[in-house]
């Protein structure tokens, strides 16, 4: 059983194992058909259309999926390794080890943001960006450059706390827990991240930085604690809506998935924290 671990308890060993994996999956072309995937349903997700990825109900298990067959491709690559979350309550620093050489690599350059170091910078030659919004081939970055701050511990705490998981009209203006935490409404927790680390994390095409994995498999592992402080509060809408993916509705760009199948993390993998938290 896979068990995914915080950012901060990862060896160098396991550092670099998944960093390896990572690489690897970049020169055979599945990684950029993940960011591609992406890039795709964030410019189609729409607020009075169809949203299955944002803005809507299925961001959660949506993203659940997503990161499970990215995981299941690194695990190809290299059956120890799993997906890292980053607790960005916690590591807050554009100078914590998260970001140094041996992992995400952080350095970055004023004048366009590309990323010196690590394993993922241009200089290195293995990272050019394929799929994007403009010709730059390098990563970017501008860590906390942004003028916002990253999510608080309290912040996060409100948004568990609320009862419901999602409520009509079911997007971005919607109350309840999933826009709370997707972030369009109330504090902006999950797309103030995105903001916060800067460059390509604020495009469509978000996977070009691997740390997205990182910080969703965060949102991923928040999503269960919801559902643990909340066990009588169910995924809704339980029955067909219009432009959603109901409870039993599949989830492109897959034939088989429904949001249904991805409520229990646990038949996948399970967190270092569990039962710590
Ligand atoms: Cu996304
Ligand atoms: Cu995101």
């Amino acid at each position: 059983m896979t068990v995914r671990k915080s950012t901060a308890a990862l060896t160098a060993a396991e550092k670099r194992a998944f960093t390896n994996a990572v690489l690897e999956l970049k020169r055979n072309g599945i990684y950029d058909q993940f960011v591609d995937a992406h890039n795709w349903f964030l410019t189609e997700d729409s607020d009075f259309g169809n949203r299955i990825a944002h803005r809507g109900p299925s961001f959660l298990p949506w993203h659940r999926a997503f990161l499970l067959a990215f995981e299941g491709q690194l695990q190809k690559v290299d059956p120890k390794v799993s997906l890292p979350y980053w607790d960005w309550t916690v590591d807050r620093s554009p100078t914590s080890p998260l970001w140094a050489a041996d992992f995400m690599g952080g350095t970055t350059r004023d004048r366009d943001g590309q990323v010196l170091d690590g394993p993922f910078a241009a200089s290195g030659g293995k990272w050019p960006i394929t799929v994007g919004v403009d010709s730059r081939q390098y990563l970017r970055r501008n860590l906390g450059g942004s003028k916002v701050e990253l999510p608080t511990k309290a912040e996060v705490n409100s948004v568990l706390s609320m009862p419901q998981y999602d409520v009509a009209p079911f997007n971005s203006s919607s109350e309840g827990f999933r826009n709370h935490l997707e972030g369009w409404r109330g504090s902006s927790i999950h797309n103030r991240v995105h903001v916060w680390v800067g460059g390509h994390m604020t495009s469509a095409a978000s996977p070009n930085d691997p740390v997205f994995w990182l910080h969703h498999a965060f949102v991923d592992m928040l999503w269960a604690e919801w559902q643990n402080r909340n066990p009588k509060s169910s995924y809704v809408p339980a029955t067909p809506t219009e432009n959603v993916v109901d409870l039993h509705g599949v989830m492109s760009p897959w034939t088989d998935v429904t949001p249904a199948d991805m409520l229990d993390h646990r038949k996948f993998y399970t967190f270092d924290s569990e039962g710590k938290r």
